[in-house]
């Protein structure tokens, strides 16, 4: 019995690695069949749902059976941020982020990094810092934190809570606002090259309508998409009470209309209405493709930052409450995702079948990455080009999943992967199907 719930299990998990990982999906109509926990009917759909985690908490044999049951998505509460992990300049502590990501990793769960830059949280000796000496320390910072869990996680939350509440739509002011206004896309570029495999996400709160603070960040994103700074998903916190806004899609799909993945990263609600406006989310999310999954912030009410609110799905005992309810039932009920056609079906405009033949070659350093039961990454630098084209074969029955810091297409068991304007440091994730042969390089062409 148990062997089949963990044959279950994997299947579903390899199935939303598989979503997850394919880049561009789309929705389709009708429903996957009832999952009965939040995790295994979100996997149904191509998303993931997650909880924050306490690392003290961990001997809870009451709250790890939940975390066990539930959820397919960890974050660290607090762990991982830079007073856990950075308590004096240049010594770094990993012991209670690295419980997280192992209990995380033995239960079958994906990771979400929580978080790398943050006003808040800040060590003493970084809260007394400024200008430059400030600036190597966050690039430090992310370095030595993102190289650590490199390869671990799903996505990052690069920066954490950068613009201001009301009206002015402006940065908030802090000490890294200080040091200047290009620190968040050093922050992303930083955190690029340290784990190019993780999505990198900006993540804020007050952020789940159209509003000042939330058009300022959606002005963010489209600079930095439009400049190629490296982003990939913005998170929206929503931590709410009693109502969720009426335009809170329409908001994550201007985000997704952008070219960006949105998650919900910290959900949590109080007030009466507490069970419909968790329905009303989790629907939400589900109706935007790139929505790919939901975070609460705890997992009993006890649990929770926001003492005496009761904003989660669980009592104190851990029993489910009518929010979860609402929470599974939205889910259940809501539309599966299918990872968008290959690519070799919709060539690359780019390269039209008249154009002349590409020029000189370049060459290409392989390094493996990443290797989980099912799949593996190998990162591949470009030298001798600033644009390129680079096609590798993989060794059948292995399949193509996805790439980072390039465009891929697909034939048979080729994959050429175009510059994207991310740099000539790239990455192919392949589903092994039993084989970890390296892809091989079968030609790299300065395009
Ligand atoms: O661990 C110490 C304990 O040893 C000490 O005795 C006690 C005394 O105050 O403090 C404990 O640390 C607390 C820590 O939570 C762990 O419980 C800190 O004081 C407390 O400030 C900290 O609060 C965290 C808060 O971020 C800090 O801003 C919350 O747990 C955490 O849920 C909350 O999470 C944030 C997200 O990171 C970002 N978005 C908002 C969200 C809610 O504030």
């Amino acid at each position: 019995m148990k062997n089949r719930k963990i044959v279950q299990r994997s299947a579903l998990l390899t199935l939303i690695a598989a979503v997850l990982t394919a880049g561009t999906a789309f929705i389709l109509s009708g429903s996957a069949s009832a999952g009965t926990t939040l995790g295994a009917s979100a996997a149904e759909r191509g998303r993931y749902f997650g909880t924050a985690v306490a690392a003290s908490k961990l001997g809870d044999s009451v709250y790890v059976s939940i975390l066990n049951r539930e959820f397919n998505m960890v974050t660290a509460e607090n762990e991982m941020k830079w007073d856990a992990t950075e308590p004096s300049q240049n010594n770094f502590t990993y012991a209670n982020g690295d419980r997280i990501a192992n209990q995380a990793r033995g239960n079958g769960s994906r990771i979400r990094g929580h978080a790398l830059t943050w006003h808040n949280q800040q060590p003493t000796w970084a809260q007394n810092m400024s200008g430059s000496a400030l600036r190597s320390a966050m690039v430090n910072h992310i370095t030595n934190v993102a190289t650590h869990y490199r390869g671990q996680i799903f996505s990052w939350d690069v920066v954490n809570e950068a613009f201001a509440d009301g009206t002015g739509g402006g940065r908030r002011d802090s000490n890294l606002q200080r040091t200047g206004n290009d620190w968040i896309e050093v922050a992303f570029r930083t955190a690029r090259a340290a784990d190019p495999g993780a999505k990198l996400c900006y993540n804020d709160y007050n952020t789940d309508g159209v509003n000042p603070k939330s058009t300022a960040i959606f002005n963010m994103v489209q600079d930095f998409k439009n400049r190629g700074v490296p982003i990939d998903c913005v998170g929206f916190q929503s931590h709410l009470t009693n109502s969720v806004p009426g335009d809170y899609q329409a908001n994550l799909q201007r985000f997704a209309n952008l070219g960006v993945d949105v998650q919900i990263t910290e959900l949590d609600i109080s007030g009466a209405n507490q069970a419909a406006v968790y329905g009303t989310v989790t629907r939400a999310c589900l109706a935007v493709a790139r929505c790919n999954g939901i975070t609460v912030w705890g997992i009993r009410d006890s649990d929770s930052w926001r003492t005496g609110q009761n904003p989660l799905l669980f009592d104190n005992s851990g029993n489910k409450k009518a929010a979860y309810n609402t929470t599974l039932s939205a889910l259940n009920t809501g539309p599966t995702l299918s990872p968008s056609p290959p690519s070799s079906q919709s060539p690359s405009p780019s390269v039209s079948p008249s154009s002349p033949p590409p020029g000189g070659s370049c060459t290409t350093t392989l390094r493996d990455g990443t290797r989980w039961a099912d799949r593996f990454n190998t990162e591949i630098t470009v030298s001798g080009a600033a644009n390129w084209t680079v096609v590798v074969a993989l060794t059948p029955p292995q399949r193509f999943s996805s790439a980072w810091n390039a465009t891929a297409s697909v034939s048979g068991n080729l994959v050429t992967l175009r510059f994207n304007g991310n740099g000539n440091v790239f990455g192919i994730t392949t589903l092994a199907s039993g084989n970890f042969t390296r892809p091989q390089v079968r030609s790299c062409t300065a395009t």
